[in-house]
């Protein structure tokens, strides 16, 4: 099997296996002595960090790692999908990028529905019309313009050269590009670039870009409007109308980035800032939080019955108000006070029975989640203590699996993210309503959560996830596992998990996540347990040292990466 993830380290530090308190089965944290960067795949992690190394900001390297998991894991690095990053800066300002995708402006509510008003099978999922107006450049063009200090030119030219001049698949890149081949067979583009002459890749075969890399080269002389004005957008919009997709030139010239205050909340005296609507991370996380904040689930343990009770009927009452109220605040009023107010996590924990597991009939529509892997995090921190933290999509691996030709761009399916017909689920069970209905140049709820954490105006922890309707549960418990549990940053990206999103009425767990006799308590107290596996790829940086409490001189950083994805093949 191949360890991506000590491989994603080895370009950014040293491995301190003496430094670490490991007591279980994790390999050490990966230490940075000046800065760090952490993302899934070793080849983009290398390029963020020579980028710090030259000098260059967190912003600058964040950017650049950008641009190259569009290259070097284009399952959900892109330059066809969107995303959202949070920044704090040294001097302790925050902001947050929104440049998640919006719908086509010729979307109509009920696009997805046929005649009898039922949901097309996958119709929200491949192929153009699921495809909505990507984000990404404009937002990582945004933040080099506005937060970063080095040229377009400086940030793009190594992803442009692994584009260009190709790299060695490893095991987990093939495998994962064969995942996707029998829709890839369907669109000639996709085939002839993810396909090699036809067939499956293989561990050692090179993936060369040469479209991919004439766009970025544009983007790289031209900034975003290489990408919204002029060829690329033509062939895009040309691409989509030919098979039945919505984008329009139009839906290119009026792309616009948002720039927003992060959504911010407190627990133990950590200050959490993270993403708020147009995605429901923040908000939820930041439920779930103060809902938790005065139990004391480090004597509980971890993963006992009574702690995953506790934190399941939390999760239960965050993802009602996330699936029913929150959505794009261009388009609705977010009751984020409402939602936020520490009186109203009182009036949920005095719901809470401590015998009995909650019911979701009782509070609030649902089906089984599919699982969810997709979707990329990574988090960089700089020398002077700047952090950014961002998660990036195409939604599913690989997005809608079409190409438009001659650009080497895979496009998203983030269209299924939107409420197809309130009431019905989406690709990960969530079962949405009315704010998240389609609506021409509107966002599709999000769940992503880049996070940043500080304590005491003290930079902490910068993390997110990969992982569909699960990334708020998993940076949840990551944090947790930090903060409570005093676990290293990469036992707590490692540790099994588990997840509840209100319907289904289901605690999904992860294998080894608990013993029979937890599950039998949880059974006793009313739940059903099921287990299921894969769980989305966590993304942390921890500042000072491996574990809270146990500073490293010498090092800024310490790194956990998850080998779920890897392990998976
Ligand atoms: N596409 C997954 C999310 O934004 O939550």
């Amino acid at each position: 099997m191949h360890l991506r993830p000590l491989a994603a380290f080895l370009a950014l530090g040293v491995l301190l296996g003496l430094l670490a308190s490991a007591g279980a089965a994790s390999p050490p944290p990966v230490a940075g002595e000046d800065g760090m960067v952490a993302s899934v795949h070793a080849l983009a992690t290398r390029v963020g960090n020579d980028i710090l190394r030259r000098g260059g900001n967190a912003v600058d390297a964040a950017v650049a790692v950008g641009y190259t998991l569009a290259v070097v894991y284009p399952a959900a690095g892109n330059l066809g999908g969107g995303g959202f990053m949070t920044i704090r800066f040294a001097d302790g300002r925050t902001t947050f990028l929104d440049f998640r995708e919006k719908a086509p402006l010729a979307a109509t509510a009920g696009m997805f529905l046929d005649r009898a008003g039922n949901v097309m099978p996958k119709a929200g999922l491949l192929g153009y019309r699921a495809v909505a107006v990507p984000g990404s450049v404009a937002g990582l063009d945004l933040a080099l313009r506005k937060y970063g200090s080095m040229s377009r030119r400086q940030v793009m030219a190594p992803a442009i050269a692994l584009a260009e001049k190709g790299f060695k698949l490893d095991e987990a890149d093939a495998a994962g590009l064969n995942e996707a081949a029998a829709d890839f067979r369907k669109d000639p583009p996709s085939a002839a670039i993810f396909l090699n002459h036809g067939r499956p890749y293989r561990r050692g075969d090179i993936l060369v870009q040469t479209d991919l890399a004439k766009v970025l080269r544009r983007i790289a002389r031209q900034g975003a409007d290489g990408f919204y004005r002029g060829p690329i957008a033509e062939r895009i919009v040309a691409a989509s109308r030919a098979n039945g997709g919505l984008l329009s030139k139009a839906d290119f010239a009026q792309y616009a980035v948002r720039e927003m205050r992060p959504i911010t909340c407190s627990y133990k005296g950590y200050v959490l800032y993270s993403a708020p609507p147009p995605s429901s991370g923040g908000v939820a996380l930041c439920e779930m939080l103060n809902i938790l904040d005065p139990y004391p689930l480090k004597d509980w343990g971890f993963n006992s019955a009574k702690t995953i009770h506790y934190m399941v009927e939390a999760m239960r009452h965050a993802y009602v108000d996330r699936n029913d109220d929150i959505g794009d605040p261009d388009f609705i009023e977010n009751p984020v006070g409402r939602l936020l107010d520490k009186g109203y996590a009182a009036a949920i924990r005095a719901h809470i029975d401590p015998d009995k597991a909650g019911n979701s009939r009782d509070i609030g529509p649902g089906t089984p989640p599919h699982e969810g892997s997709e979707t990329t995090h990574y988090s960089v921190v700089d020398k002077a203590g700047n952090a950014v933290a961002v998660t990036y999509s195409l939604n599913n691996f690989f997005g809608a699996r079409v190409t438009p030709a001659g650009t080497g761009i895979l496009l998203n399916d983030t269209m299924d993210d939107f409420s197809e017909k309130p009431g019905v689920p989406n690709i990960f069970g969530l079962v949405q309503g009315k704010a998240d209905v389609i609506a021409p140049h509107k966002t599709p709820l999000s769940s992503m959560s880049p996070t940043v954490v500080t304590k005491d105006g003290k930079l902490v922890m910068v993390l997110g996830s990969a992982g569909g309707a699960r990334i708020i549960t998993i940076v949840l418990q990551t944090f947790l596992d930090v903060v409570d549990y005093g676990m290293t940053v990469q036992e707590a990206v490692d540790a099994p998990r588990f997840h509840h999103q209100w319907k289904p009425d289901k605690i999904f767990v992860e294998p080894f996540a608990i013993s029979a006799d937890t599950r039998a308590a949880l059974e006793r107290m009313g739940y059903t347990v099921t287990q299921q596996s894969p769980w989305g790829d966590a993304v942390a940086i921890l500042l000072g040292g491996p574990a809270l409490g146990k500073t490293v001189s010498g090092y800024c950083c310490f790194a956990g990466v998850d080998d779920r994805r890897a392990a998976r093949y």
